[in-house]
């Protein structure tokens, strides 16, 4: 397999460019209200870069498809029928899937569709054992622009018991740079999953009502003194689940999705990374809005099953809606 980047446009003036190589968004520009193209999401300059080892030690997982399971899975593993099946771990934690997961790998480009609904479809396998998990996976990822959408689709088949949780990682900013302070965000959920010290959830759901979580109503993001989020909020209510809007560029991103959580994770920087127009990116200089199952459900038999057997299919929409006001 090749390394390849896709191009996708609508006449609509929303155009990604998207590698194999861990089916990653590598650019996503939309016009402002002005009328100029913004590239609102961080990431490398060339695919190629996507590959380099230093840049896979910073584990930041520039818009990739992360998976098998997105977040933390404590207890170095967890149970499923009767089976306690050992995962990769540090200290007992996996995040996103482990070292060298679906967002390392070269997927399969099974077809590209132009026309007025672009596309393409990627594919890839992960073998039963793969990092600890059961079941041999056939993967599916889906990138269609519709109009001004962005519709990012995961599926996915076993033919043993296992659990799974995919969700894309974009670096969102809707400026193309400075930073997300100042940037306006609106999120449906009345409540967040309480996390330790590890970023793993207790079970706890917290209510967001007086803490600097409420982002009920369109609230200006700000992290005086704080060190930004790295939180899983809890989604109610119907679509869009969340929004976030910049008065610079008058973009505003509408986030539909039928996944229980969204995972917010502001970095304060992108530490040793080569980003593109690197220079211009100020603290906190993004945002992700990773649309996904609760982290360490395989353990918290009380939060959403995030078991899929076979003959079961797993499914994850998330659209990125854009318009500018
Ligand atoms: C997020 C996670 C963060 C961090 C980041 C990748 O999804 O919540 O703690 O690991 O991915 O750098």
């Amino acid at each position: 397999m090749e390394l390849t980047t896709i191009v996708l446009q609508t006449p609509k003036g929303l155009r990604a460019e998207i590698t194999n190589y861990g089916a990653t968004l590598m650019r996503l520009q939309v016009l402002d209200k002005h009328g100029n193209l913004v590239d609102v999401v961080a990431g490398l300059p060339e695919a190629k870069d996507y590959e380099s080892p230093l840049y896979q030690k910073q584990q930041f997982y520039l818009g990739a498809t992360v998976g098998r399971y997105a977040g933390r899975i404590s207890h170095g593993g967890f149970e499923l029928e009767g089976t306690f099946f050992e995962i990769t771990h540090k200290d007992g934690v996996q995040l996103h899937g482990g070292v060298s997961s679906l967002d390392k790998q070269l997927w399969k480009v099974d077809s590209v569709a132009d026309g007025s609904s672009p596309s393409v479809l990627f594919s890839t396998t992960s073998e039963a054992g793969h990092n600890g998990f059961p079941g041999n996976l056939k993967v599916f990822a889906k990138y269609e622009l519709i109009d001004t959408e962005l519709r990012i689709t995961y599926t996915a088949t076993t033919d043993a018991p296992t659990v799974l949780n995919l969700t894309n990682h974009a670096y969102f900013n809707l400026n193309g740079k400075g930073s997300v302070e100042g940037h306006q965000l609106q999120v449906k959920a009345p409540h967040i999953l309480e996390v330790d010290e590890r970023l793993v959830p207790t079970g706890r759901l917290v209510a967001v009502v007086e803490t600097p979580y409420d982002y009920q109503k369109m609230t200006h993001l700000t992290f005086d003194g704080h060190y930004g989020l790295d939180t899983p909020f809890v989604l109610t209510g119907p679509s869009p689940q969340a929004t976030l809007f910049s008065e610079a560029t008058g973009i505003v991103m509408e986030v539909r999705t039928n996944q229980p959580a969204m995972v917010l994770f502001t970095p304060q920087d992108f530490g040793i990374m080569q980003v593109r127009d690197k220079a211009g990116f100020k603290r906190f200089p993004a945002i992700c809005l990773e649309c996904q199952n609760f982290p360490d459900a395989p353990n918290q038999p009380q939060f959403p099953s995030a078991v899929l057997r076979p003959g079961a299919k797993y499914m994850n929409e998330i659209s990125f809606v854009f318009s500018t006001k």
